[in-house]
């Protein structure tokens, strides 16, 4: 037998990593054919900062999509990882685990509020919410309910891209093409007040959004009803922040209805609102907390769920009877992942960036109303701590939206990225979310490019588009 080498095929230069031929090669999230009109390809990063390979910079007010929460190029998080790549990469899921991923949960325990304690870790936010439906319902078949499977969530969600959670999702730009979905997934209106679904205005509402969920339980027969699985504050719809009764409403449903209620706190974990669960932020505890994005900060994938202790008891049972919780994946509990997300939660904790969260998300929510007050097509703004949106309408009064063939936000977005700024936008919504570390000069910085792109796009389509809807 002859040995040798296998000969590599040549690399391309980085320097043609913009070039369409070689874009061809590769599926982004964004629509390829407009994102390869002028791609963006990231090259380095530091602190609140990205550099793409022709040498533009970018403000990150979206800390890339809610997961930089210590910033780019923390030099603690990526001397962890250094370490325990050293050590230990990988451990075999099949025989146990490591003591990072012991570490990380018990830290975790220890973090999350009530009797919220057992962790299953995974990679991504969708594999979480997988693992929150099959414990939800592995749950009910252990405790003497077996007939309880359906999962109500929400129009407008997103609970990521694997089958179960894009059937639990509610925004059918991502689900039609993918139809048909999961059976057992049922969806409510979500707390959209500035839209009420119900036609009604709070606060003499009676939370219509929440109490008619028992509603829909009472129709589709309780004793097959395993879960609800919502985000404390919807992301997609632009950022829908409930009011405040409308989560304690849900908890109390769901005990009377031994229900499990599931929160995706994948973007508002780990001190995005304020608090390192927005759980606390509502005063409401969860059967089921799931969180990722924040939690390694982007150095390594990571997420997590945590259930309380009585759900975790129910899967402690023998051997003969109890088959544990049956749920895995190749990469769970990655050391490396586990070191980023110990270095991570030290890092918030030791620096107080919760705290800094707090105050700077104070002062971005300023700066958004300074906004609302010098553009009339600003309806309303809102979110909490370092989760904030602001959602575009042709007429405040009647909060008719700007023509969708317009796609207002997604000029308004693209002209920031021109200005160097990166935020989510969609047609009639923009949302921030920077890192934790923000500054005070950078928050201003970032309400600044925002403010900048708005003007000029109001009054390069804005305005002629505006009156016109308004005389139709
Ligand atoms: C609220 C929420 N849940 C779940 C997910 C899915 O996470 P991932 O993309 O890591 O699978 C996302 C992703 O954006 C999300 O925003």
């Amino acid at each position: 037998m002859t040995t040798g080498t296998i000969p590599l095929p040549g690399l391309i230069e980085e320097a043609q990593t913009t070039e369409e031929n070689f874009l061809r090669q590769i599926f982004v999230r964004d629509q390829m054919a407009e994102w390869s009109k002028q791609p963006i390809v990231m090259a380095r990063a530091d602190g609140v900062y990205y550099w793409d390979v022709t040498g533009k910079r970018y403000l990150d007010a979206i800390s890339g999509i809610y997961v930089v929460s210590v910033g780019h190029n923390n030099r603690r998080i990526i001397e962890a990882i250094k370490k325990q790549l050293d050590v230990l990469t990988f451990s075999p899921p099949m025989h146990g685990t490591n003591p990072q991923a012991v570490q990380l949960a018990n830290l975790l325990a220890e973090l999350a509020p009530g009797d919220l304690s057992t962790v299953k870790f995974q990679c991504g936010g969708a594999e979480v919410v997988e693992a929150a439906i099959k414990l939800a319902r592995q749950y009910h078949k252990l405790t003497g309910s077996p007939g309880k499977y359906k999962i109500i969530s929400r129009y407008q969600s997103w609970h990521g891209s694997t089958l179960g959670a894009l059937s639990a999702s509610g925004l059918k730009s991502r689900k039609t093409v993918n139809e048909p979905m999961a059976p057992g997934f049922i969806h409510v209106f979500p707390p959209t007040c500035y839209r009420c679904p119900f036609g009604k205005t709070y606060p003499d509402c009676g939370i219509t959004c929440a109490t008619i969920v028992e509603d829909v339980i009472a129709m589709e027969d309780p004793s097959t009803v395993a879960a609800i699985l919502v985000e404390p504050i919807g992301h997609t719809g632009g950022v829908i922040d409930p009011p405040e009764e409308y989560l304690p409403i849900l908890r109390e449903i769901c005990d009377r209805q031994n229900i499990l209620l599931i929160f995706d706190e994948i973007i508002t974990g780990i001190g995005r609102t304020g608090r390192m669960f927005a759980a606390e932020t509502f005063g409401v505890t969860p059967d089921v907390l799931l969180t990722a994005k924040g939690l390694s900060g982007g150095y390594a994938p990571l997420s997590a769920m945590i259930c309380r202790r009585p759900i975790a008891l129910a899967f402690w049972g023998p051997i003969a009877t109890n088959p544990g919780f049956v749920e895995g994946h190749t990469f769970e509990g990655n050391p490396i992942s586990c070191a980023a997300g110990l270095a991570v939660l030290r890092e918030i904790l030791e620096r107080d960036l919760l705290a800094n969260a707090r105050e700077q998300g104070a002062r971005l929510r300023g700066g958004f109303e300074a906004l609302k007050r010098k553009y009339p097509f600003i309806g309303d703004v809102r979110g909490k701590g370092l989760f904030q949106a602001i959602e575009f309408v042709a007429d405040r009064s009647t909060k008719a939206r700007l023509p969708d063939p317009m796609a207002f936000g997604i000029q308004v977005g693209r002209r920031a990225l021109a200005h160097g700024l990166l935020c989510r936008f969609d047609p009639h919504w923009i949302a921030f979310g920077p890192p934790l570390v923000v500054t005070a000069e950078e928050v201003d910085s970032m309400v600044a490019i925002l403010d900048r792109s708005l003007g000029e796009i109001w009054d390069q389509i804005g305005r002629a588009a505006s009156s016109a809807s308004s005389q139709s």
